[in-house]
């Protein structure tokens, strides 16, 4: 996206359409006309890898289909949130009151989601989520009009207390940025691992952007913690995990988190540093299954050799569920409840396997939450599974869909 002087960029039909982009955006919203899907992710900031990976794996799929589903052309409308919930709430009401999308995707950061929640939910906009975890989305905050392809911040960490404690230590300090998911990641961690007999030895909330960790390294190292268990991503998970290294921990302290800690958008900046990191995850591009070993290889095939990782598996579940759910009403996006009704019953085989949302919260259902470990395999270094705990299900607790 570098370059590019405006922050709103056309794919597809209304780019490929050029000069007959004005009839078209006219007759945008009749029965025929291009099938608009409004995306608000990050392309700049701490989070900008992460919006990159959702929408090349969204592009790969579309193109699949000739940017084309049910006789009616697909357009992608990429608003950059920058990783601001003021901006991203702006560009939410942007695409919805003015270029009336008829699908709308995003955000990566809970504090936009929970900020876009109430727009989405009041103007009866089906949004798919592809990143955000905030947990209060699947239970409070629930919306019929809302479904998540991702994970809700509590299923890659639930499953990991009680792993951590039972297999890495008991004496843990936990640490990750200081906003919601930060808060949700680490609060579902706690969960299995106190009850397994846990001792937290200290946590901490570096703000989200840190550069110097080293503050919190040094309460680290004198907390006597055996482990730590960390979430942090993008551009702060190079940096957390460089300087952890760095700063002489790995030697003697076990690093274990949320998986995108060591996601392969980071892997190749954290090199050697990452090597022995256990993180859990509900994908990695190891995965054998069809579904997943085809995507790897287009998707390397079409990003000069890039590896997808979670957030690119994430992006490629959104758009196949708008793929499928469009076939199922025939391309009709006016009878919306129609639409929900065909979101709902969507399921497929996904690379991270069978996908499928809870008809209680709308929320993806893991079929899989995998315990990994970075290792050097063919390819560099990748995240291999060691164990893996089945069916993970955000609990839902406050949420009684419709809502
Ligand atoms: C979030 O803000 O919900 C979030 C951001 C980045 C991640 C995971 C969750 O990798």
């Amino acid at each position: 996206m570098r370059g590019l002087t405006r922050r709103t960029f056309l794919t597809g039909a209304a780019a490929a359409a050029g000069v007959a982009a004005g009839p078209r955006v006219l007759r945008s919203h009749a029965q025929g006309g291009p099938i608009k899907i409004g995306v608000v992710l990050p392309y700049t900031g701490v989070y900008a890898v992460l919006g990159e990976s959702i929408t090349q794996a969204m592009e790969l799929v579309f193109a699949r289909e000739n940017w084309t589903v049910a006789g009616r052309k697909i357009e992608m409308i990429k608003e950059d949130d920058e990783m601001q919930p003021p901006v991203g709430i702006r560009k939410t009401e942007k695409l919805i009151d003015s270029d009336k999308v008829d699908i709308l995707t995003g955000p990566v950061h809970s504090g936009i989601l929970m900020g876009m929640r109430d727009k989405v939910h009041n103007s009866k906009t089906i949004l798919i989520v592809s990143n955000a975890g905030a947990d209060a989305i699947s239970r409070e905050r629930c919306s019929k009009w809302i479904f998540r392809a991702s994970f809700s911040n509590w299923q890659p960490n639930q499953p990991m207390g009680g792993w951590v404690a039972k297999n890495v230590s008991k004496d843990v300090f936990l640490m990750a940025p200081n906003y919601a998911a930060g808060k949700d990641q680490l609060g579902a961690f706690k969960e299995t691992f106190v009850p397994a007999g846990g001792k937290l030895v200290g946590e901490d909330y570096p703000k989200l952007g840190e550069t110097d960790y080293a503050p919190y390294l040094t309460k680290i190292k004198g907390s006597g913690a055996k482990a730590v268990y960390a979430f942090f991503s993008g551009t702060d998970a190079v940096n957390f995990v460089k300087q952890f290294d760095q700063y002489g921990l790995k030697q003697s302290i076990k690093l274990t988190g949320a998986g995108f800690l060591t996601e392969p958008d980071v892997l190749p900046a954290q090199g050697k540093s990452a090597l022995g990191i256990i993180t859990g995850h509900f994908y990695t591009p190891l995965l054998d299954n069809p579904t997943n070993q085809k995507f790897v290889k287009d998707f390397r095939e079409k990003f000069a050799g890039k590896m997808p990782d979670g957030f690119a598996c994430q992006g490629y579940d959104t758009a196949e569920t708008i793929v499928r759910a469009l076939k199922a009403v025939n391309g009709n996006t006016q009878d919306k409840e129609k639409l929900v009704a065909a979101i709902e019953k969507t399921e497929f085989d996904s690379p991270r396997g069978r996908f499928r949302f809870d008809p209680k919260t709308h929320n993806v259902i893991q079929p899989f939450i995998y315990v990994r470990e970075v290792k050097e395999v063919t390819g560099g270094l990748n995240n291999v599974v060691i164990d893996k705990i089945a069916n993970v299900t955000d609990p839902g607790t406050g949420c009684t869909l419709p809502a």
